[in-house]
């Protein structure tokens, strides 16, 4: 049994103001039972506040991005040895939003998780289909490509995470019937056990998209859905406690 893993992820959202809902978050985990890790993962603005806020919390935190080399001349980006130098302990990769607003290809999606794995950091691979490839009924033959191309060879599965997160449901409300999360991710825990990882049954396979206190419950039971990747409803502590105590 995988320990689950909800992960906030803020996109570019929050000021210094933010940092209350991260105190109400730890207020509303003390002395609980909390059965899976909590992560979250705000703009790199404010992840060196937020990481030393979160002290000795269970919360974890990480970046949102990072470049594939370790430093250099790249005006804007950051390296995942700079996430890690202050804490950070993941980073998603690969998200729909970068592969969309910045021309992220899987080529560059997998070096960046070889640049996390290489600095300490836990990537999460983010892959999914567009409404077109669903409708097309490619949803599979996308989740297959992206996997093949995104993820670093030679890993064991407990380095690495991955998430599923049909860019139609991003941020839209809508989500997928159970069934078909279900279907996607038998198909990437299959896929996995045929690829070269190691230990492939130790990756975390999440759902991401509109996911809320209203839904978790139902998507956080589904075979093989290992945790959750929040968005907007991890803005809010009283909505994210929702989803972490589903
Ligand atoms: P959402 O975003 O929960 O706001 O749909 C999820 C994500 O993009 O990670």
């Amino acid at each position: 049994m995988l320990k689950p893993l909800i992960a906030g992820n803020w996109k570019m959202n929050g000021l210094t103001a933010s940092l209350q809902e991260v105190e109400a978050l730890i207020e509303g985990l003390q002395g609980k039972d909390v059965t899976a890790d909590v992560l979250i993962c705000p703009a790199a603005t404010l992840l060196d506040r937020l990481t030393a806020k979160t002290g000795d919390s269970i919360i974890e935190t990480g970046g949102q991005d990072c470049h594939a080399n370790e430093k250099g001349a790249h005006t804007g980006d950051i390296s995942a040895e700079m996430i890690a130098d202050i804490g950070g302990a993941y980073v998603i990769v690969g998200h729909s939003e970068r592969r969309t607003d910045h021309g992220e290809t899987d080529a560059m999606v997998r070096e960046k998780a070889e640049a996390a794995i290489r600095a300490g950091l836990t990537p999460i691979i983010c892959i999914g289909e567009t409404l077109e490839q669903r409708k097309a009924g490619q949803a599979l033959d996308v989740l297959g490509q992206q996997m093949g191309g995104s993820i670093p060879g030679g890993l064991d599965g407990s380095q690495f995470v991955i998430a599923y997160e049909p860019v139609w449901a991003i941020g839209t409300g809508l989500t997928p019937e159970a069934a078909d999360i279900k279907e996607a991710h038998s198909f990437m825990r299959a896929r996995l056990g045929q690829s070269a990882v190691k230990s492939p049954d130790k990756v975390r396979l999440l759902y991401g998209g509109s996911v809320k206190p209203s839904n978790a419950t139902e998507i956080l039971s589904i075979e093989d859905v290992n945790g959750a990747l929040v968005g907007g409803a991890s803005l809010k502590a009283q909505d994210f406690l929702g989803i972490i105590f589903h």
